[in-house]
């Protein structure tokens, strides 16, 4: 099937479908949904999203509908769940292979409240919150895994966050990829401080980590350049990637405070020098290799997905050494965020259906994996996992406005 990561957010492609199948384009299915298709479904994504879904009955389509409008009361929504089963139906295969094992894990799931605002990254702050961005809701939120409570913080306009973080005094910053700014959250008052790039060639600012100094490294992915944020003085610094069209995509640090970047327009892994910002490439073998993201392990080797050709990989910095191998469900699984966990790497393969959360050890290279939930139905897209404190993970799912905690043994 056609990868849904590949696809783009905001093209409007209307009476397009793809069909699963083929991936050929198509006509969208004549019958009376098809208008109401036509009149909610294209405000935030084009019309390919139904074929390339799972596919499910009228209750499924319900309740993935309801998560990103509200059409309760209107005539409309019977015509358009009938519409969908009836040319969606449940598909028994959409690409993804479940490997079984010993492995026990639980999903803990919220939904927030803003329909489809593509709810996305989430991340454990200091106190125990858990915040995410709502990429196209243009909001910042905030669960209290106590209580269960939930709170939406509206951002500047345009803003369209790509991500949150937070550093270790507990500050919410997220990086402003509509509108060329970092922010920060004051979460007691909602005022957001934003930080203007200082060159408007870096026009995206896109995945953020703050070093132990609260310095905040981040990339930009179309812009082809790194940054830097200063938190006392505001200072920023950007570099150009040396490679054009590397696509500086994941950031992480290693143990020691470095930064590495994950190149999602080619086969390159970048190490930042983090007094001097000078950019060494890394190669991977495979030229067509593009890699989304990657997680360091305890001894500072990194982990990544390569998203392009289906595999995950390892490359020690020091040696330079690469070893990949393929993810259980094939070249088209396109891998996508990874984190490592007590050194049990952790990632999901997104361009299959279900969207799977797979577990590998690299002590035993074995691998497990799970299809990952959104409320009764399986939808959506995992873009970035991060660890708790506690050892667990904090997923989320894209279309269907979730977040997730993993519950890891
Ligand atoms: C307010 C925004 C919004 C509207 C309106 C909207 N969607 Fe979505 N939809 C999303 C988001 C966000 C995603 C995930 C996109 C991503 O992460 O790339 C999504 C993804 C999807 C997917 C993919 C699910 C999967 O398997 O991952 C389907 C199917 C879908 N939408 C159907 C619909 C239908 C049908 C309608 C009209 C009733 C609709 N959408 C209207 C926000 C919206």
């Amino acid at each position: 099937m056609a990868s849904i990561a590949r696809v783009s957010c905001l093209s409007i492609a209307i009476s397009l479908v793809v069909s699963a199948a083929s991936a050929q384009p198509s006509a969208l299915p004549d019958g009376a949904g098809r208008a109401v298709l036509e009149r909610h479904c294209v405000a935030c994504h084009d019309l390919r999203r139904p074929a390339q879904a799972l596919g499910f009955d009228a209750a499924g389509w319900r309740e993935l509908v309801d998560t990103m409008v509200d059409l309760g009361g209107s005539p409309d929504l019977e015509v358009l769940t009938e519409y969908l089963a009836e040319h969606f139906p449940p598909r028994a295969d959409g690409g993804a292979r479940v490997v079984d094992g010993p492995v026990r894990i639980r999903f803990r799931e919220w939904r927030v409240p803003t329909r489809g605002q593509r709810a996305r990254d989430p991340v454990e702050a200091p106190d125990g919150g858990i915040w995410w961005a709502g990429q196209w809701g243009n909001l910042l939120g905030r669960i209290d895994p106590a209580t269960d409570s939930m709170r939406e913080y509206p951002l500047p306009t345009g803003a369209r966050p790509h991500t949150v973080t937070t550093d270790a005094a507990g500050n919410v910053w997220y990086t402003g990829n509509g509108n060329g700014t970092i922010g920060r959250l004051d979460p007691a008052t909602g005022a957001v401080t934003e930080y203007p790039m200082p060159d408007p060639a870096l026009r995206d600012p896109h995945s953020m980590i703050a070093d132990a100094r609260g310095v905040l490294w981040f990339t930009a992915q179309n812009s082809n350049m790194v940054g830097r944020l200063d938190p006392v003085s505001g200072e920023i610094r950007v570099r150009e990637v040396p490679t054009p069209g590397s696509r500086p995509y994941g950031i992480k640090l290693d143990s020691r405070g470095t930064p590495f970047v994950a190149c999602n327009g080619g086969n390159c892994l970048l190490r930042i020098d983090p007094a001097t910002m000078e950019i060494r490439e890394y190669r991977l073998p495979d030229a067509g290799s593009t890699v989304r993201r990657l997680a360091f392990a305890s001894d500072d080797t990194i982990w990544y997905v390569n998203s392009r050709l289906g595999r995950i990989g390892h490359l020690d910095p020091r040696t330079g050494e690469v070893r990949e191998w393929p993810s259980p469900s094939g070249p088209r699984s396109h891998p996508y965020a990874i984190a490592v966990v007590d050194d049990i790497v952790w990632y999901n393969e997104s361009g299959v259906r279900p969207d799977m959360l797979v577990r590998f050890d690299p002590a035993t290279e074995v691998f497990q994996s799970w299809p990952i939930p959104s409320g009764s139905i399986h939808a959506g897209i995992v873009r970035h996992m991060r660890p708790t404190r506690a050892g667990d993970l904090l997923v989320h799912q894209s279309a269907t406005n979730r977040v997730l905690l993993v519950d890891l043994p």
